[in-house]
């Protein structure tokens, strides 16, 4: 592999052997996917920040790199284990949350941004459509891919820590245009109105797709943000996918031609909805509700708070979202309401990052496909994947469904 004079000063521990270890792993990671050099990325998004995933282990490998070498690019953190100044309150355990702000910190030494989000695009880590960027966590990845139109790879806490210690990624994968062709193409037959229409199609298409790129056509109005983060989330759900496309939306997909050619299409209709569906049917005491994943945009949270104005709730509620949003809802006051009808408003963590469940709950009322995709597997809770007012509906009653 081709190494630039800067590049082999790196790999030869003239930065340190921290900074050595790290381009060691991208050259090693570049050999297996044939990469012919590296390249420069423009900013780091790191996965595997909390403690739940990164363990002993990831905890001693992140103080050691501490200790010795910085980031040289802009490097955000993705979610973490614990509501980082509330966990307390919230009931997180203490000897988990003291080791997951000794991470935090190790981060904090080494010059990474405390953003503890899935969606640093929300929060200032916002690349430019085709730059070369480093990040991890599956529905940022896809957001990065496809939205946004910059290129990563799925990178995992190591590579994208290696990735922030040298600025340098191998050139492979979703960094050349080759690979950022479409595989699938799917027809949209109906109105997708909501966030959950969205998840349901990406639900529906990533089971398809499974690693390849799948292509939309047929929308009947242009998605918002909003809807674009929920058709992400649930294809890299149900399926591994990490970019798509949508023709005439997304950046890359100008006309369907630009990114796909020779493919007959796939009809999504009500019947494929319904199908979709019908694997997230609960009915019956709803014990917990959850929006935000990923995290709440201001707007998601302006809607819960809209719907709970003045009313009280029956099931646990956590609407999670990053700390730098919920300070705009704190500002507008939704942070209040929210937590006035009983719900809670938590911030940096979600329930598949922070410690497992240990509530007793038996169900699960969501508008994510990717949590109720990982919900029954991750704590045996049965399941229904809803839209966002309809979530707000079951946390106040505590039933759902035909309950008879
Ligand atoms: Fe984000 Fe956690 Fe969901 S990291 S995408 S809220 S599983």
């Amino acid at each position: 592999m081709y190494l630039t004079d800067e590049e082999k000063r790196m790999l030869d521990g003239v930065y340190g052997d921290v900074v050595r270890k790290a381009m060691k792993i991208l050259v090693t990671l570049g050999e297996i996917y044939g990469a012919e050099r590296m390249i420069k990325v423009f900013n780091v998004h790191s996965p595997g920040v909390s403690y739940r995933v990164a363990g002993d282990a990831g905890l001693n490998f992140v103080k050691e790199a501490s200790s010795a070498a910085r980031c040289r690019v802009l490097t955000t953190l993705n979610t973490i284990g614990i509501d980082s100044e509330r966990w307390d309150e919230l009931g997180f355990p203490r000897d988990f949350a003291l080791k997951q702000l000794e991470l935090l910190d190790a981060y904090k030494t080494m010059g990474a941004v405390p953003t503890y989000t899935c969606t640093p695009y929300l929060v200032g880590n916002y690349p430019m459509a085709g730059e070369h960027v480093a990040w991890g966590e599956s529905s940022a990845i896809i957001f990065a891919n496809s939205v946004i139109g910059a290129r990563t790879n799925r990178e995992g806490g190591p590579s994208a820590l290696a990735a922030a210690l040298t600025g340098r990624v191998p050139e492979c994968g979703y960094h050349l245009d080759r690979n950022r062709k479409g595989k699938f193409l799917f027809r949209v037959d109906m109105e997708l109105a909501t966030d959950r229409d969205f998840a349901v199609l990406g639900y529906f298409a990533g089971r398809i797709a499974g690693k390849d790129v799948p292509v939309f056509e047929g929308l009947k109005r242009r998605p918002t943000l909003d809807n674009l983060k929920a058709l992400g989330a649930a294809l890299a759900s149900s399926g591994a996918v990490a970019l798509y496309h949508v023709v005439g939306v997304t950046p890359e997909a100008l006309t369907r031609e630009a990114v796909i050619s020779n493919a007959d299409p796939i009809a999504f209709g009500h019947r494929e909805y319904e199908d979709t569906c019908s694997k997230f049917s609960l009915a019956g005491d709803v014990d917990f509700v959850v929006t935000g994943c990923p995290h709440c945009s201001i707007s998601e949270i302006g809607t819960v708070a809209r719907l709970l104005a003045g009313k009280k709730v029956r099931s646990d509620f956590w609407v999670c979202t990053s700390r730098q949003i919920k300070t705009l809802a704190d500002k507008m006051g939704y942070t209040a309401i929210i937590e006035a009808a009983g719900a809670r408003v938590v911030c940096d963590t979600c329930p598949v990052l922070a410690p497992t469940l240990s509530k007793g709950y038996r169900t699960l009322v969501t508008n994510s496909a990717k949590l109720a995709h990982y919900a029954p597997g991750l704590w045996n809770l049965r399941t229904a994947l809803l839209q966002i007012e309809d979530c707000v509906e079951a946390s106040i009653t505590g039933r759902w469904g035909d309950v008879g």
